[in-house]
This record gives structure tokens, sequence and C-alpha cells, in this order.
């Protein structure tokens, strides 16, 4: 066998990767498990979505390549989504970039942009396909902890000099997975201020922005001026229309940078099978008519999760947006343990802070997948793993 390269011994282990087989295990042998693991709801995608794909999948023109191109009236009901929720136009060709879901997209734009010496900088916890496209594509990431300290927010004027200048790459999420943090608009003005000085393209994850609460309204990074010369936006259908599975999203920048995307993936993709983008139009048409009930399920489920999880012993902040609580352990519970011990003990599925890497110890997470009652039986048997766990602390 050759040798692995340096660049893939450098990816450390996927937060997820091991716990489906220990579920299915755990089914096997007769646990009730809650799975509040991986950021996927039981919910369903809008009827409009399920029916054009069934259609769309029998005509003949949609069994060929999408190519880079894919099916053009995605590209417009993409830039039509732009404008019609946060007010600008992006050119349906030369702006918008289809994507086989978001993730592919975040991870291949560093392929455009990364080279030996230059820095990703990366918020931790985060997204794994931040560091994943950084490191795959040669470059070096730079972590920042994310912590209550700073509101989960990236602090520039923290990281050091010689760093900064030679970054290239600035990850960002807001609302965002797993600390359920929003960025004021304040920050994300001072965010694209020094991004414009330093000359580091700002990757701006948006994965989240519909999916909020109580009247918060989730921005564009675009709202914040000068942004269009720094950023790049990721958009996605997973969770706003319940397609995680499907693998449709989109990127938005103008034509330099989105070109630069595009390029990458026409050596690496062919696009997203064309019926799926037509049913991704038919979704992104529905969504009046669909996202403010869907949202409501999650905020339904947000206040039982955050009522259990309080009551079973937890201290959680309710968040104004996304489907996660980011939940501290008391000082010295390792959240590697208390997961474990949740799952083997109790058949729990949750993540623990240090899965997504060493900034996320202290905290587990939970996902708004499933029923309040489900979620709330969840939060009684991680109260009993706490109590067990303190007693011993
Ligand atoms: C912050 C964030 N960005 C991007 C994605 C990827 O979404 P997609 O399904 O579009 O690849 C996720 C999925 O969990 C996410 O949490």
């Amino acid at each position: 066998m050759p040798a692995l390269s340096n660049r893939f011994e450098k990816l450390p282990e996927y937060v997820l990767a091991r716990i489906p087989a220990r579920k299915k295990a755990l089914i096997e042998q007769g646990v009730d498990v809650i799975d509040l693991g991986a950021g996927d709801a039981d919910l369903s995608p809008p009827a409009r979505a399920l029916d054009t794909l069934a259609e769309a999948s029998r005509r003949p023109a949609m069994q060929r390549y999408g190519f880079g191109l894919g099916l053009p009236a995605y590209r417009e009901a993409c830039a039509a989504f732009m404008r019609k929720r946060f007010g600008f136009g992006f050119d349906p060709y030369t702006e918008v970039v289809p994507l086989i879901g978001s993730k592919e997209g975040i991870s291949h734009l560093a392929f455009a942009y990364m080279e030996e010496g230059a820095v990703g900088i990366i918020p931790e916890p985060g997204y794994n396909s931040y560091q994943g496209g950084t490191l795959l594509s040669g470059g070096e990431a730079y972590r920042y902890a994310l912590r209550p300290r700073t509101d989960f927010l990236v602090d520039l004027d923290e990281i050091p000099a010689d760093v900064l200048k030679r970054a290239r790459l600035l990850y960002l999420n807001y609302p965002n997975n797993p600390t359920a943090a929003v960025a004021p608009r304040d920050y994300l003005e001072r965010v694209v201020r020094r991004c414009r000085e330093l000359d580091i393209l700002l990757v701006y994850d948006n994965a989240y922005s519909e999916l909020a609460f109580d009247g918060y309204v989730p921005p564009s990074i675009f709202e914040i001026d000068g942004a269009r010369d720094v950023a790049i936006e990721f958009h996605s259908l997973s969770k706003t229309f319940n397609m995680t599975g499907w693998r449709l999203g989109w990127a938005c920048a103008k034509p330099e940078i989105a070109g630069a995307l595009a390029k990458v993936k026409s050596f690496v993709d062919t696009g997203q099978f064309m019926a799926v983008q037509a049913a991704g139009v038919a979704a992104l048409e529905s969504y009046e008519a669909f996202v403010p009930g869907n949202v409501a399920i999650f905020r339904e489920r947000r206040d039982a999760a955050v009522q259990a999880f309080r009551e079973a012993g937890f201290t959680c902040e309710t968040p104004k947006a996304t489907m996660y609580l980011w939940i501290p352990l008391p000082e010295g519970v390792p959240s590697a343990l208390f997961a474990d011990r949740l799952m083997e003990e109790e058949g729990v599925v949750v993540l623990p802070g240090s899965g997504f890497g060493a900034g996320g110890e202290g905290f587990f997470r939970i996902s708004f997948i499933t029923s309040p009652e489900r979620i709330a039986e969840a939060a009684r048997r991680a109260g009993r793993v706490l109590a067990s766990l303190e007693s011993r602390v």
C-alpha cells in the first residue's frame, strides 16, 4: 500500500463517524434509542418538491449530465430567493453556483485559494467542511476557539498578525452550528471591514438563515456594506425544507469568486441530478406555504428541549435560531465521557463538544430532530447520567 498523504493524516475523526454503527448495535439489543445527534430532522420536505421529483425523474431530458450549468430554472430560483428574502440581485449565471449540498461547495472552495503556507481561519467548534477544505487543499488551519467569553464570535483582533497576514479564508457561520449563537450586525460590519483591510475572503455559511424564532430574522452577509467585494455566501435546502438527503444548495458571490468555485467543481463533479434541481425549484417556490409552519414545529421542539433539559439539571440558553442546544457540562466532566455514558447506559445519542474540536470541550449538542415528548424523555435520561457523574466529580 502506498503511504497516505500528510494532508490526509491531518484530518481528525468525524464526530458522527462511529455513531451509526453503535446506534444500530444498541437497537439490535432492544434498547429504545433516542437520537438527538445529527442535524437531520424526522420531517418531510414540501409536497410540491416530492411531486416534482417524481414527475421530473421520468423526463428523458433530466437523465443527462447537468454539468456546471445545471438546470437554468434552479439558478433562477436561487437568485429569486436572494432577491426576495434579502433584497438584492445576483446574476443567476455568473454569481450563483449550484451545489450538491452546501458542504461540498464549502470544502471545494478552498482548492481555489489554499496552498502551502496559506491559512484558513476556522472556528472551533464548527462544521467540519471548513477544516476539511483547508487541510485537503494543503492549507494550514488556524483554529479559533468559540467560547462564551466572546459570545461565540471570532474576534479577529485576537489572532496573531503573522497568521492574519497569511490568511486567505475566514469561515463564519451564524446562526451557528453547534453553539446556536447569532451575530449582531455591528460585529458583521467589523468583520467585513477587517476582511477588506486584510484581503481575506469571508466564507459565510448561512445554512440556518431560515430556521429562526421569536421574530429574529438572520441577515445575509451581503446586507453589510462592502461585503460583495470580500464575501461568498453558502445556502442550503437541507434545513429550510427538510431535504438533507437530497444534496442541494448554492453559493452566491461576485463573478470572480463564484467562477473560481465553479472551475474547481468542473474538475470534481458533474452537477446534481437535474430532477433533484427541478424539485429544488418547487421547494423554493413553496417557501411561503411551507417554511413558517415548519419553523413553528422546530420552535415547539426548541421550547420543549429547553424546558426539559433545565428540569433535568442542565443550564441552557433559549436559542434564537438553528435546531440545536449547546449545553454546558459541569467543570471536570469530559464531554466524550458524558456522551458515551448517555449512549451506552440510556440509549440517547448526543454529540460531545470535544468531537467538534478542542474548543468545544465542556459542552454537548442536542438537535431538535424528534418530537417534544421524545426530547423530554431524552432529557430525563441525560439528567440521570449527569447526576451520577456529578456525584463523582
Ligand atoms: C453549519 C452548516 N453548514 C453547512 C451544512 C451542510 O449542509 P448541506 O446539507 O447543504 O451540505 C451543515 C449541515 O449540517 C451545517 O450545519
